[in-house]
């Protein structure tokens, strides 16, 4: 089976086709980095117009370098939410009309969704259940994995998304956008002992995240004017991980349960999302896992982002459950796993 997967839910305009033996056909991306890097975050609306200008010719591209024609195709999936709604209009809408024209099933995917089985693109020995931490710009959750459209969330955050917090504080400490890579970079040159930061819920039973006190807390490092930006950078990436690794290793505890009689115990922990090419933070979830006897596996890191191969990858595998969508199905801004 041949899906074409388009994803445009953020920043990131991207066609790709997938086979269900887990070749990557093609996959093609349109990033805005410059469009929005003036205002120092994504802008819906600009988002939303450069998707309808690249949308198109991306498919195109994604098929030529496939060397495939539409109708080789044997489902067309597309990003149905969440994210900005604008985004995900055009994406969507772009494959309902293929889909009407070819005359091939539709596939609306849960952009989280994606992230979510990412990892068993390239990883063939990724067995249900697993544990998955995702950490992306929107959303900060551990869920236990079961299977496909089996999920259950163990924990999310109470305020901001992780790669929020990364983004907010490169604004912060004027590292440039996109902020993720930026801090990761400055981080690079800093002492991660230098500045005394909080860890929010480090220790707390429930394995929920909390990261809006830690933004805070750069600020007021930052206006003290004693530490350098690398300094801070460094102090707050690793604040960050020991937040990951403390609240992983609480659902890890809990995850240790059978998920059910029939599906057994988790074998593997998984990450995924933008925070997830972050090689601290990699590295940090690595040692948890092994601490712990269990498989640590993490998508490379162009398939941490936001992509279309691995909306294209959900879809192969809603597909081979027999899930389609019917051309009415709606856009959603939010739509919990
Ligand atoms: O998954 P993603 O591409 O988009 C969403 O679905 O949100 O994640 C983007 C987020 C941004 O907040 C970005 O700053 C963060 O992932 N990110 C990183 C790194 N690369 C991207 N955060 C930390 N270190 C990185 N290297
Ligand atoms: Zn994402």
């Amino acid at each position: 089976m041949l899906i074409l997967g388009i994803e445009s839910s953020c920043d990131e305009t991207a066609a790709a086709l997938v086979r269900s033996d887990r070749t990557i056909v093609a996959h093609k991306l349109a990033g805005q980095e410059a469009a929005h890097a003036p205002y120092g975050g994504v802008v819906p609306e600009i988002a939303a117009r450069a998707h309808v200008e690249m949308v198109g010719p991306l498919v195109e591209a994604a098929l030529a370098e496939g060397g495939v024609a539409l109708r080789d195709v044997d489902a067309i999936a597309a990003t149905a939410g969440p994210g900005l709604i604008g985004g995900v209009m055009v994406g969507l809408v772009t494959a309902k009309a293929l889909a009407l024209a070819s005359g091939k099933p539709l596939i609306a995917v849960n952009h989280l969704e994606g992230h979510a089985l990412s990892a068993r693109l390239t990883d063939p020995d990724l067995q249900f259940p697993y544990l998955l931490l995702l950490v992306s710009g929107g959303h900060c959750q551990l869920l236990l994995v079961a299977g496909v459209g089996r999920y259950r969330r163990l924990a999310t955050t109470i305020d901001d998304a992780a790669g929020e917090a990364f983004d907010k504080t490169a604004k912060l400490l004027g590292l440039g956008f996109p902020g993720g890579p930026a801090v990761e970079r400055a981080a690079a040159d800093g002492d991660p002992r230098a500045v005394p930061l909080p860890r929010p819920l480090f220790g707390s039973p429930e394995p929920h995240f909390s990261f809006a006190g830690l933004k805070s807390a750069v600020l007021r490092a930052r206006d003290a004017g004693t530490h350098r930006a690398e300094d801070i950078a460094a102090s707050f990436q690793q604040a960050v991980i020991d937040c990951l690794v403390d609240r992983t290793r609480v659902a890890i505890r809990a995850a240790a349960l059978p998920v059910s009689s029939q599906d057994g115990s988790i074998t593997a922990l998984v990450v995924a999302g933008g925070v997830a090419a972050n090689r601290s933070v990699r590295a940090a979830l690595e040692t948890l896992a092994a601490e712990h006897g269990l498989r640590f596996v993490a998508p490379p890191l162009w398939l941490c982002t936001d992509n279309a191969a691995m909306i294209a990858w959900a879809g192969a595998e809603r597909f081979a459950a027999g899930l389609t969508d019917p051309l009415d199905v709606a856009a959603r801004p939010r739509w919990p796993l």
